[in-house]
């Protein structure tokens, strides 16, 4: 019963709100008592995230992997970033972003930052992630520049 009070809560509350727009274009016609004019009952939807499920995935992996060093942003400003003697990689920073290839940032997931000539101090996770958390962590840290 508790979780039905709940969703008509949400559902009458989201009604409200998507009813303030389409009510002002409709206010020229006249009020009807046969229903017509009442509100489509829809159902309820689970909150909606706007990153895809690979996306979503990668997301889980890089606060549990990937934050201490790179930020919960992306910004480079993890916890542990202070320890280190070259900065982590901004994937906040569109412009730098730009420069890495996929394959390129999959190599150094996969094979640690000497892979390409980078510091070691970006880790190899190779035998820790398998290939769709790879392709997740990509999808994912791609993201952190688009908003
Ligand atoms: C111990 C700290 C640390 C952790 C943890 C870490 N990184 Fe890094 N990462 C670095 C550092 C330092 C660099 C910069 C290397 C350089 O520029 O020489 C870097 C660079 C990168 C780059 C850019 C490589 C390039 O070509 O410039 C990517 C992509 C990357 N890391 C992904 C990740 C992902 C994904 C995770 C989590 C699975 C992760 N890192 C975890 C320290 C870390």
């Amino acid at each position: 019963m508790a979780r039905l009070g709940i969703m008509f809560t949400l559902f009458a509350t989201l009604s409200l709100v998507f009813s303030i727009p389409a009510g002002s274009s409709d206010s020229s016609s006249a009020p009807s008592d046969t229903g017509a004019n009442q509100p489509r009952f829809e159902l309820p939807q689970k909150p909606t995230s706007n990153m895809t499920p690979l996306e979503q995935r990668g997301a889980n992996l890089y606060s549990y992997y990937c934050t201490v060093c790179h930020g919960t942003k992306g910004e480079g400003d993890g916890i542990n970033s202070f320890q280190l003697t070259t900065p982590p990689a901004k994937f906040a920073d569109a412009a730098f972003m730009a420069t890495l290839s996929d394959a390129d940032i999959q190599k150094v997931i996969r094979q640690g930052g000497s892979a390409l000539d980078k510091s070691p101090q970006m880790q190899p996770w190779g035998r820790v992630l398998t290939d769709q958390d790879v392709a997740a962590l990509v999808a994912y840290i791609k993201t952190l520049s688009k908003n």
